[in-house]
């Protein structure tokens, strides 16, 4: 089973603002970063056992260019990843990435690796 860690809710953090203004979204909202190299989504998580881990992380991007991201888990880079363009702020797609984790606490962080910021972040399952 995975545990939902939603984006708009401590322990997460949004270099941005949460919103609400695109239908779809689980929770109470939703990470809207800002549009800048950067600005961060992170997320607090705890794994019962180490080793190999599966993410998906929800999101949406209406517009047509793809927004690339690091992937950090516990502050070091592990991989990178594009967001492409979902066709609307309200179509929300869910990506998978398999990273190696800590039992216990860590950290997975999206870093936009460019001046677009991430797409809007819906949560992220672990
Ligand atoms: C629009 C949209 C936001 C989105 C932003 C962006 O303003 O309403 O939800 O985050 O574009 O381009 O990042
Ligand atoms: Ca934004």
């Amino acid at each position: 089973a995975s545990t939902r860690y939603e984006a708009e809710s401590t322990p997460a953090t949004c270099a941005g603002t949460i919103d609400s203004n695109h239908a779809g979204f689980s929770g109470t909202g939703f990470c809207n970063g800002d549009n800048a190299a950067g600005a961060a989504v992170q997320f607090a998580v705890d794994a019962t056992t180490g080793g190999t881990a599966t993410l998906a992380v929800r999101f949406a991007g209406g517009t047509t260019t793809a927004r690339p991201a690091d992937v950090l888990v516990n502050g070091s880079r592990v991989t990178t990843t594009s967001f492409e363009g979902t066709g609307a702020w309200s179509s929300w797609v869910t990506r998978t990435l398999t990273v190696s984790v800590n039992a216990g606490g860590n950290t997975i962080r999206f870093s936009p690796s460019t001046a677009a910021g991430l797409p809007n972040i819906d949560f992220l399952d672990v």
